[in-house]
């Protein structure tokens, strides 16, 4: 297994966002995490990620604890993800903004920067063509010099996947990737899921489109109220009696 958590808490004040929640997220998976709004499950991302600290729990990754670490190391060490509203540089172009991602998680010693050695230049050269072909995967290559901020939802979308990507992180969190997609663009982000895992990446996923979700998830934890109500193929999930009950005058878990 790639991602274990075990026994996790987070509590705000009275309210028990996410409550003893133990789950482990297989290597080469896509995983999805559902739930009705206020669930827990954009909560549960930060507490991976580091963004939030636990109030109870570990968190291992790769065999290592991860959870009280900074969110930068636990980055280093493998896990990226987007947020639920899309985060660019909205200035920069949309390269650019790939290749901050890249540098934020590879670290580039600051001497070799200030000196603009040989090496430097190489390694950016080196930067700038992954960053290219990352885009050009995503069907953003001929957008690459456009300021980011001017581009449409969907290219946002695309720009905040890549941007993880270009992490080399083996382990992609995505909050809502399918938010605000037409049918033929969220189709798009599904082979490119189904190409991740096929590439050896490992996908965690909040997304509240249950077409997209069973369609396209090995594995489906549902939360409710903080709890863990149900884990589960997509297919157990859609007839599990305790879903259908967390769901209604929700919305359908599936169809
Ligand atoms: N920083 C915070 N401070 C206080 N309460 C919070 C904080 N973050 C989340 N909560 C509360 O914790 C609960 C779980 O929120 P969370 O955002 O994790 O839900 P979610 O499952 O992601 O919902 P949605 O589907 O609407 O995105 C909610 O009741 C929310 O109001
Ligand atoms: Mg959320």
């Amino acid at each position: 297994m790639l991602l274990e958590l075990r026994g996790v808490s987070r509590r705000f004040g009275g309210l028990q966002a996410v409550a003893d929640l133990s789950m482990t997220v297989a290597r080469s998976a896509i995983h999805g995490l559902i739930g009705p709004n206020g669930a827990g499950k954009s909560t549960v991302f930060n507490l991976i990620t580091g963004v939030i600290p636990l109030t109870t729990g570990q968190i291992f990754f790769k065999g290592d604890r991860t959870s009280g670490l900074r969110p930068s190391e636990i980055c280093r060490r493998g896990i990226a993800r987007t947020f639920q509203a899309t985060t660019l540089f909205r200035e920069y172009t949309v390269l650019q903004n790939v290749l901050v991602a890249a540098h934020l998680a590879a670290a580039p010693g600051l001497a070799s920067a200030l000196f603009w050695s040989r090496a430097y230049r190489e390694r950016e050269q080196r930067a700038r063509e992954r960053g290219q072909a990352l885009l050009d995967g995503l069907g953003l290559g001929s957008v690459a010099g456009r300021v980011a901020g001017t581009l449409p939802h969907r290219d946002q979308k695309a720009l905040a996947l890549a941007m993880v990507l270009a992490t080399g992180a083996e382990l992609v969190i995505l909050d809502e990737p399918m938010a605000g997609l037409a049918e033929q663009e969220k189709a798009e982000t599904t082979s490119v899921l189904r190409r991740l895992r096929g590439d050896g990446v490992t996908v965690l996923l909040v997304e509240h489109d249950m077409k997209a979700v069973m369609g396209v998830c090995d594995t489906v934890t549902v939360l409710d109220h903080g709890l863990r109500i149900a884990e589960g193929t997509p297919r157990e999930i859609q007839t599990n009696p305790a879903v259908i009950e967390a769901y209604l005058g929700a919305e359908e878990p599936g169809a």
